[in-house]
């Protein structure tokens, strides 16, 4: 992503603001007090998602003797404003040590860019590409080269409910279908609480795929990114109306609102569902809250939506040796084990241990091993960034305009643009 010169100054503005306190002493990437200081640019500035962060950095404080951590996380749900701050960063040549960014489409943008440096030969004297997934090593690989080292698997299409709303609204089981589904949401409006509790446009973005898959099938879904479903198949236009129907069983600030900010409504008894990655879970838990239940998006079937955090070197990093330190403990199986367990994602090494992971994550595990796998744009595995930021504002538009040929329009013009280009 580019931005005008006055954008990139505003947005450097907001990362002066944002990590401030985290940028406390000198940040010349050097010496300081002797230990060299590792800037780690993530957007996990709170909750479960700082717990994991926190379980990784007590992992790096173990391995890497003589290297500090940085913190230089910059607050809001996606990345929605790390992303920018990242990209003005980037273009003035002022990267940080390390950055997360997700495997697929979303990685390809920075190695197109020539952003960021190539680690197979790491990879090989830390033995990744034993300890990964072949399918997840593919996705990884560009022209035989691989560029980062990821952290986990986050599964996205699951709905979490507060489960002593669903249970006195009288909902007795976990929707199946997205008749089903309809049907749980009319129980809980009878009660006078928000049957669905959604955030602002990325958030939307998640349940439209969720909708999708049901409409589409998790092959045509898939196609949609990979050019092989046209965006103004017959199955689109279902899911749009679908969406349409589900939107209104939302809360009507949705716009406003981050996905802390609506899965707060559902941890506050004031709404009964939201569609969110399993981070959810473990925000959940670093919460205190205990009265919740999941289950996949109804009409999903099998399908495992995934997304992976992959930690990368930057080129011009200023302290590459404490980066290399960094990547190896996210990619060993001290580090995947300290972060996934807090972090609600599973680890991306398939030599972890279910019994060393809350209940969510080995039922997460037990799934992935059987699942249909499809990407998901919202979270970079099946887009671009300029495609995500398309469909992006495609689905905030729809938030308050309601027109679904726009919508599908919109998306067919995004899916042209962006669609194969490298
Ligand atoms: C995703 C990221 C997750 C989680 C989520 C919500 O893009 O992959 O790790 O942080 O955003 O912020």
């Amino acid at each position: 992503m580019r931005l005008t010169r006055r954008a990139a100054v505003a947005a450097v503005g907001i990362a002066a603001l944002l990590t401030a306190s985290a940028c406390g002493g000198s940040d010349d990437g050097g010496s300081d007090g002797g230990a060299k200081k590792v800037e780690v640019f993530t957007w996990w500035a709170d909750g479960g998602e700082k717990a994991g962060l926190d379980g990784l950095v007590s992992a790096f404080g173990t391995a890497c003797a003589g290297q500090t951590f940085e913190n230089g996380a910059v607050a809001g749900g996606a990345g929605a404003n790390a992303k920018q701050v990242l990209a003005s960063r980037l273009q003035q040549n002022d990267p940080p040590d390390t950055f997360q960014a997700h495997a697929g489409a979303e990685l390809l943008d920075y190695i197109n860019a020539g952003q960021i440096e190539d680690i197979s030969a790491d990879y090989d004297s830390w033995g990744l590409k034993q300890a990964f997934p072949k399918g997840l090593i593919d996705n990884l690989t560009v022209d035989g080269k691989i560029y980062s080292v990821p952290a986990n698997i986050h599964r996205a299409n699951v709905v979490w409910a507060n489960t002593k709303v669903v249970k006195e609204a009288g909902v007795t089981a976990d929707p199946k279908t997205m008749d089903e589904f309809f049907a749980a949401l009319d129980k809980v409006k009878a009660k006078g609480k928000t049957p669905l509790a959604v955030g602002k446009d990325w958030t939307q973005l998640m349940l439209f795929e969720s909708v999708l898959i049901s409409d589409l099938g998790a092959e045509k879904f898939t196609g949609l990114w990979n050019g092989t479903t046209p965006w103004n198949d017959p199955g689109v236009t279902k899911g749009i109306a679908d969406f349409k129907k589900l939107l209104s069983y939302t809360n009507p600030d949705r716009d406003a609102l981050d996905w802390t900010d609506a899965e707060k409504l559902v941890m506050d008894g004031k709404a009964a569902y939201q569609l969110m990655g399993d981070w959810e879970a473990a925000d959940l838990d670093a919460k205190g809250f205990k009265d919740y239940a999941w289950f996949t998006f109804p009409g999903n079937g099998t399908t495992f939506q995934w997304l992976a955090d992959s930690f990368v070197l930057p080129k011009g990093a200023k302290n590459a040796d404490g980066t290399k330190c960094w990547l190896k403990t996210v990619g060993s199986a001290e580090g995947q084990k300290a972060f996934n367990t807090k972090k609600g994602s599973i680890p991306a090494r398939t030599d972890a241990a279910p019994a060393d992971y809350p209940k969510y994550q080995q039922a997460a595990m037990a799934d992935w091993k059987s699942a249909t796998p499809v990407p998901s744009c919202a979270h970079g595995s099946a887009c671009s960034q300029g495609w995500q930021g398309a469909a992006n504002s495609a689905l905030g538009a729809y938030s308050t305009k309601q027109d679904d040929a726009a919508l599908q329009q919109a998306l067919t013009a995004a899916a042209q643009q962006f669609a194969g280009k490298k």
